[in-house]
Formats: structure tokens, sequence, C-alpha cells
């Protein structure tokens, strides 16, 4: 159904022109609005309501195969309404494996680590709010793609790691978490949903391990800034092949 690719559109409105039960993962970093966010931190791309970001999820649901699985970014104003939204619409399945019903299933986030691995309290965020961010994990009614990674990864800020960071764009997320879930929830030649992907670092996960994956971001320049990522990256990755230090994979 879908073809590897980087679609400058709406997310709504490619996600409608989707089939049902067609990807095996979608991770989304939703271009939510919350009071005062557009300026912060970077975050010059159009935002929008929550209503906006339900409609999405409705779409995504969709889309997903039974049992595919949702990674939603979020921050603490974020979070209880996708929470709420995810119990409400999609269920509310408690988080032991026992239950096999599907659903809201955990948070899970990323912990920005320095280099001894603590907590990188550098990074951008006051009252708390920095060193990381919570993520969302659910599924698409009961599923079989189980895996003991973590739903909490730590990470390198990618302002750290890749040169060419924030390659003109905001809200630029580390790749490595992706690249574990998407391992760990996917298999070879499914397919990985990203909307509204800005810099796409799941898409760039899906493309290292061999998965197909399909983009969509509103802006065009998202899309160049992708680009440059993904060329930064690659060169990354055959420098670590040539040093055998694994490049890449941060
Ligand atoms: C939080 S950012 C994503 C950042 C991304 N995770 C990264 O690491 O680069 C949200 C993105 O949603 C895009 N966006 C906003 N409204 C959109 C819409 N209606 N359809 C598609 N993309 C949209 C913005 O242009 C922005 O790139």
């Amino acid at each position: 159904m879908t073809e590897t690719g980087y679609v400058v559109e709406d997310a709504l409105d490619l996600l409608e022109s989707l089939e049902s039960d067609a990807v095996a993962l979608c991770h989304l970093d939703d271009a939510w609005s919350r009071p005062g966010r557009q300026g912060e931190f970077g975050v010059e791309y159009p935002t929008h309501e929550f209503d906006q970001t339900r409609a999405l999820l409705d779409e995504i649901r969709r889309v997903l195969k039974p049992g595919g699985w949702l990674i939603a970014d979020a921050d603490d104003w974020l979070l209880p309404r996708l929470l709420d939204y995810l119990c409400g619409e999609w269920g509310d399945v408690p988080a032991s494996s026992r239950y096999t019903g599907g659903g809201y299933r955990r948070v899970g986030g990323v912990v920005y680590v320095n280099a001894r691995g603590d907590p990188d309290t550098s990074t951008p965020g006051q009252y708390l709010s920095n060193a990381g961010y919570p993520v969302v994990f659910g599924h698409a009614g009961a599923t079989e793609r189980r895996s003991t990674a973590g739903a909490r990864q730590p990470a390198r800020h990618p302002r750290r790691t890749e040169p060419g960071y924030p390659y003109g764009w905001g809200s630029v997320k580390p790749v490595a978490p992706y690249r574990r879930w998407i391992e760990a929830l996917t298999d070879g030649g499914e397919t990985v949903l990203v909307p509204c992907a800005g810099t796409a670092p799941a898409a760039i996960a899906a493309e290292a391990t061999g998965r197909d994956w399909l983009a969509v971001d509103v802006e065009p320049e998202a899309r160049s800034a992708f680009e440059r990522r993904r060329s930064v990256r690659s060169r990354q990755q055959s420098l670590g092949e040539a040093t055998g230090d694994g490049g890449g994979r941060v």
C-alpha cells in the first residue's frame, strides 16, 4: 500500500488517503499547541489544537494493522490529554502482559544523558522538565508484538552527537530510542508511519533497520531538514563502518 518516502502534505489528508490496517507502527511527535508553545525552543512550525491531534490519532488507529503500535512523544501538558483520549477511544489495557486488550499500554520516555550516563540537565526546560520527555505507548487492539525492550531509553541529545543539528528545524529528537522500539515491535519489510515528521528520526531508524517508512510534514522545509539529517547520518554510518565503531547508532 505504501511506498517509502517523505511527502509534503497535511498529515490528516495523507492519513485519510491510506488504506486501513496497513502500517505496523506509527511514531507521532505531533505539532500540538499548548499555551505559550509557539516560538519556544525552536517551535517555529505551525501548531494545532488538541482536537486535530485527536483526529490524527483516530486515523492512525484506522491505518495501523491489528496489534500495531503507536509511539507518541509528549510533554507534561500533552500527556494527560493523550492518556484520556487513548483510554477512552482505543481502550485501557492494564500494563501487565497477562492482559490482552488494546489501547493505552504504557508511559515510557527518553532520558537525555551526558557522557557519564547521568541525566543531562543542560537540555532546555525549566520547572523540572529538562533531561528528556515522556513517550506514550499504545496498540490497536490485542497485540502479539511483544518485546522486553525498555519503554524508557537513555539517549544522548542529538545536539551532542550529530554535527548538523538542528538542521534548521525545531523539536529535533534523537534516533536511537526509536530504532530500538522499531526493531523490537516490527519486522523487516513492514511499514513505519511518521506523521508530523519534521526531521523524522523514526523514518531514519526504519530505513537503517530494513523497514519501509512513510513520513509526512506540511512544511517543505521540514523535508529539506530531514534530507540534511539523513545525509549527515549516512556519512556518520560510513565513517563508523570504516572505523569499526558502529557509527550511526546514537
Ligand atoms: C514536534 S515537530 C516534529 C519534530 C520531529 N520529531 C523531529 O525530530 O524533527 C512537529 C512537526 O509537525 C509539522 N506539522 C504541523 N502541522 C502539520 C500538519 N497539519 N500536517 C503535517 N505536519 C504538520 C511541523 O511542521 C513540525 O515539523
